[in-house]
Formats: structure tokens, C-alpha cells, sequence
């Protein structure tokens, strides 16, 4: 697939596959970063006097028109973003809204409802990209944030566009070249910091990683299961088995290759069953069975601090601890301020999306990154080394 510059778009009519699907709340975007961050590549083909069409999906309704889902609300971000007249349609398929595509000006925005309105848009359906492509002379793809999918506005439309007509927007090429950065040649040391509560859909990109990693930090939920695989005391954690295996093999894989792995060693603790409000630290070796750990504790935030301020590059994926309650967010604030200590002496640090970059942006800690991917399913499926037909196309 062609970059867009590589793409003659002059006064055509463009169809951008955007990632949209961010917060509503109350009618109104909470966090407008992705589409932030697709501006590059409307402005773009707005400054070469082209038409353009957006679509994307927002949240996951149930295959039928749900008002709670519509991408209405994402009209007003458009609107301060751009001083170009911008329409909606209500219908992404709808003949009124294909010939409105066809009839507008240079300069104008055409944005659709949500695709994922249609059980068509999942089932990759030909018929309803060929729809689709009826809004456009150009298909340009720049929604990274679903890329690991499969579906009828990224992949079947390709059937409907030729190798002149259809290429990827500026915010794809640059997400791809930051996780080619990491996975080809990480600048020494490299530290991959890991967080949240699910392992087994970060074991392939760990396992990918391995042999360009130097130190591993780990810590939200998922830091009980190295810790029970250590054999270590867990507090009222409640681990799974199977978790417990996968990490006694990253353990195993990890010290084959001489990876240091460095784990909580003290915790913000909540009492089972008690007031979320009332907490306390605790050092690991005090967790009694009712003790709960919600966020990583201040000797293990100094502890990643001198491991993350010897690094020169930084990925992170997965929170510290259950950063939403203000109360257990201090360990996700200080490793992304650690983050910060080393991005002005040129290190590379990158953010892997989902979680780990809402809750950065919401905190306005975005300036010690380079890079804060818009996509954490896209991202975990490239840095595990994983292909589908998107990817293939854009790598
Ligand atoms: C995301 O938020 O990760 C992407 O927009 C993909 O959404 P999905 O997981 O509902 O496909």
C-alpha cells in the first residue's frame, strides 16, 4: 500500500478510515486525542483541494442502529478543529449520503455514521464496502487503532480501489515507524514496562520481544502472577493457575536470555470488602490474606525509577494500578514522570495505547513520550510479530 504523498488526490473525492471510536459522555467527546490525531491527513487532503469523506466505528453496538453509539457528537470536535463546512449523514450507505459525497465541494467534510451500525462492517462484507467505496475516487486508510481487525471499511473495501488509488494516512505511517523503531533496533538498554490485569494477551508480544529487551518492569494485576510464580506472597490477590504458568515461563524465557525481571515490592492496599477510600502501603512481605493490592507502592516506584532513568528506550503497556481511583494512580504518575527524566536526553519512549494512554493523556502527561500509540490492540499485534492483511499491507 502507498503513502499518502505518493497518492495524486488533487481535487478528488477521498474516503478516510478513521479510528473515531473515543469516550461519550453526556453527548460529548471526553477525549478527542484520536481524533487529534488524524488531523494530519484530513488537512492534508484538504490543502490539495480534495473532498473528504470520513467513517469510522464507535464502541461496539449490537449490530443495530443505537444512538448511544453515534459519532454525531465527534461533529463539534471537527468543527473547532477545522474552519471547512463539515456535514453529517446519519446512514453511512444510504443513497443520500452517497450523493452527498458525490456533490460536495473542494474543502468540504462529509463524516458518516457509525459503520459498526451494519453487522456488515464485522463480517467484512463485500457488497457493503463496495457501498462505501461509492463515496470516493480515493480509499485512504489511517485508522491504526484497528488495524488488528479484519473488517469491510479497512480490508473488503480494498477489493474496490486499485494500488493507485488506495494507500495509508500519515498517523499509520507514523505509529509503524515508532514500533519499527522498538522491534527492530531498540536503542541499549531497553526496558519494556508491563501493567494491567490481563497476561495472556501481552505472552506473544513479551515472547517477541525477549531478545532485544534488557529489563522488564511489571506491575498493576498482573504483577501477582510473577510474584505467585516466584513463589512470593500475594496478600488476597486472587491469581489464576493458568496465569501462574504462563508467567513461570516468561520467568524461564527471560532468564535464558539474561532479561532482568523487576517486580513490586511494596503495594497501595485496600482491605477486602472495605472502603476504597481507606488505604494503606504496605511492603509485600506484610500482605495479610484480606490485603489488596490496587497500586504499586513508593519503594517500587523508586525501584522502576532507577531501572527506567538508566534506559534509553521505553515501551509501556498496562497501567501500574487501578489509575481511574485517584488514590491508585500514583504509580502509573510516577513511572510515566520516570518516562520523563530520560525522553530529553534523546531517549526513544513509546506508549502501546488502551489503557496505558488514556491514562497518560488524561493527566496531561503526554510530554515524556514520543510516541503515545492511538492503538493498544494494532500495537500488540505488531510487537508480537503477528500479520494479518492490514498489516501486511501497511509494514
Ligand atoms: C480500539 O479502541 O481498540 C479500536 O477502536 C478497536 O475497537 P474494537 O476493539 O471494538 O474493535
Amino acid at each position: 500500500m502507498k503513502k499518502i504523498t505518493d497518492i495524486d488526490i488533487k481535487g478528488m473525492n477521498v474516503l478516510i478510515r478513521v479510528d473515531f471510536n473515543v469516550p461519550i459522555v453526556e453527548n460529548k467527546v471526553a477525549d478527542s486525542y484520536r481524533i487529534e490525531k488524524a488531523k494530519k491527513t484530513i488537512q492534508y487532503c484538504l490543502d490539495q483541494g480534495a473532498c473528504v469523506i470520513l467513517m469510522s466505528h464507535l464502541g461496539r453496538p449490537k449490530n443495530i442502529v443505537d444512538k448511544k453509539y453515534s459519532l454525531e457528537p465527534i461533529l463539534f470536535v471537527l468543527e473547532e478543529m477545522f474552519d471547512n463546512d463539515i456535514y453529517f449523514s446519519d446512514d453511512c450507505i444510504s443513497s443520500n449520503a452517497i450523493n452527498f459525497s458525490n456533490e460536495l465541494i473542494p474543502g468540504e467534510i462529509h463524516l458518516l455514521e457509525n459503520l459498526r451500525f451494519y453487522k456488515q462492517e464485522k463480517n467484512n462484507d463485500v457488497e457493503f464496502a463496495r457501498s462505501l467505496s461509492e463515496h470516493a475516487d480515493i480509499f485512504i486508510n489511517d485508522a491504526f487503532g484497528v488495524c488488528h481487525r479484519e473488517h469491510a471499511s479497512n480490508s473488503a473495501i480494498l477489493n474496490f480501489f486499485d494500488h493507485n488509488t488506495s494507500g495509508f494516512g500519515f498517523l499509520i505511517n507514523s505509529e509503524i515507524s515508532y514500533l519499527k523503531k522498538i522491534l527492530v533496533k531498540p536503542p541499549k538498554p531497553f526496558t519494556l514496562i508491563l501493567g494491567g490485569a490481563k497476561i495472556d494477551d501481552k505472552i506473544l508480544m513479551i515472547e517477541n520481544m525477549l531478545h532485544n529487551t534488557d529489563n522488564i518492569l511489571i506491575g498493576g494485576k498482573m504483577a501477582f502472577s510473577f510474584l505467585k510464580a516466584k513463589g512470593e506472597n500475594v496478600g488476597g490477590a486472587n491469581v489464576d493457575k493458568e496465569n501462574i504458568t504462563i508467567a513461570k515461563n516468561i520467568i524461564g524465557k527471560a532468564k535464558q536470555k539474561s532479561v532482568k525481571i523487576y517486580l513490586p515490592k511494596d503495594f497501595v492496599c485496600v482491605e477486602k470488602d472495605s472502603n476504597e477510600e481507606v488505604w494503606s502501603i504496605k511492603k509485600l512481605v506484610n500482605l495479610c490474606k484480606y490485603d489488596l493490592g490496587y497500586d504499586i507502592g513508593p519503594e517500587t516506584s523508586l525501584l522502576f525509577d532507577q531501572v527506567i532513568v538508566s534506559s534509553k528506550c521505553i515501551l509501556w503497556n498496562g497501567p501500574m494500578g487501578r489509575f481511574e481511583l485517584h488514590q491508585f494512580a500514583t504509580g502509573t504518575d510516577s513511572v510515566a514522570n520516570s518516562v520523563g527524566k530520560i525522553k530529553g536526553r534523546n531517549a526513544l519512549t513509546v506508549v502501546g495505547g488502551g489503557d496505558t494512554a488514556s491514562a497518560v493523556n488524561s493527566k496531561d502527561l503526554k510530554q515524556s513520550f514520543n510516541h503515545i500509540s492511538t492503538g493498544g490492540g494494532a500495537s500488540l499485534m505488531i510487537l508480537s510479530g503477528k500479520k494479518n492483511k492490514i498489516i501486511k499491507e501497511i509494514l
